[in-house]
């Protein structure tokens, strides 16, 4: 972990591995305390996301339990994202098997737990919300015991349809609930904050070609490692893009762990955010009110806007050095 720095907060990752949630392990391992990761179905199924994440921790060296939590979303029928990910989720490196097996298969009860233990903590989730949204229904004093969630997900524009981001539109009922919980209006709230970084940020933060070269050109596994997780996420990327749309993949997840650790690296705006969960062509969308009218509801979310993304990757190098050996 990275000395010398002040007032590491404490975060609860909730996380698909998937390899932007894979840097996000890293970021947050060397930027905060890590009380535990649990796992959720998403970019590919239950049992390969807890791999995943196992993994991670073996790699990284991280002493921090992994819990499996929710193996498929609320409502919505299970839909994994294998076209970005890979069959393994974690496609492009050769990676051993898990040297350790999961903590527990209660990642619901663990995050009740966890968070009912030690008030103060960030959930960190950069996945489908299905794991968070179970516990604010069954624990409904989750959100004011924790210091607030910085979410990935959603956005003023989609990449799994027109207007819905992966992680919202593969449990909206889920992301609902959570952003639901942080609405001022809602009877007891008095929580937050919530913070979005949805995909108007996290395509600030690309994996150019010239970022994999300064990524492979650290020592150690690790990096080597990410480097050919970096070339296989970007390929696919730019595979489904206009030629010109994009120099990289967008490193997503690990923006939301920067947004606790970093803020200052970000611009953000205070906005009501609803999920919408029923349209036909909509659901799935973080519908963000931009009005300027008097009359709008109270902000529920700190939408991030903007990004330092040379400082941002500049931070993601450093802490892929820090566990390399
Ligand atoms: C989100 O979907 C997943 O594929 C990524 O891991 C990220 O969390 C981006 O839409
Ligand atoms: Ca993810």
């Amino acid at each position: 972990m990275l000395t010398g720095m002040p007032d590491r907060p404490r975060i609860l990752l909730d996380c698909d591995p998937g390899h932007d949630d894979a840097v996000a392990i890293v970021a947050a391992a060397a930027f905060a305390d890590v009380v535990g990761i649990v796992t959720v179905a998403g970019n590919v199924p239950l049992d390969r996301t807890t791999h995943n994440a196992l993994v991670m921790r073996d790699l990284i060296g991280l002493r921090t339990p992994v819990h499996s939590g929710c193996g498929r979303p609320l409502v919505a029928p299970p839909r994994h994202a294998g076209f970005i990910h890979g069959e393994s989720g974690l496609d492009g490196a050769q990676l051993p098997d898990p040297t350790t097996p999961v903590d527990g298969t209660d990642g619901v009860e663990f995050i009740i737990e966890t968070c009912r233990a030690s008030e103060g903590l960030w959930l960190v989730p950069t996945g489908p919300l299905t794991n968070i949204g179970t516990a604010f229904r069954l624990a409904p004093d989750l959100p004011t015991r924790v210091a607030g969630v910085s979410l990935m997900g959603g956005g003023s524009f989609g990449n799994r349809s027109a207007v819905a981001e992966f992680n919202i539109w593969a449990d909206p009922e889920a992301a609902a609930i959570v952003f639901d919980a942080f609405d001022p209006s809602t009877p007891g709230t008095s929580a937050g904050p919530l913070i979005m970084a949805g995909l108007d940020v996290t395509h600030q933060f690309q994996v150019t070609p010239d970022r994999i070269e300064m990524t492979r050109a650290l020592p150690g596994r690790l990096a080597a490692a990410l480097a050919g997780l970096f070339d296989f996420f970007t390929g696919t990327y730019l595979a489904r893009h206009d030629e010109g749309a994009l120099a990289g993949a967008a490193l997503h997840d690990p923006l939301a762990v920067l947004a606790v650790t970093h803020p200052h690296l970000f611009e953000s705006t205070d906005r009501h955010v609803v999920v919408e969960t029923s349209g036909e062509h909509t659901a799935g969308m973080t519908v963000i009110d931009e009005r300027r009218l008097l009359e709008r509801s109270e902000a529920n979310c700190r939408v991030l806007t903007t990004v330092d993304a040379e400082a941002a990757f500049a931070l993601i190098l450093d802490a892929v050095a820090e566990f390399s050996v």
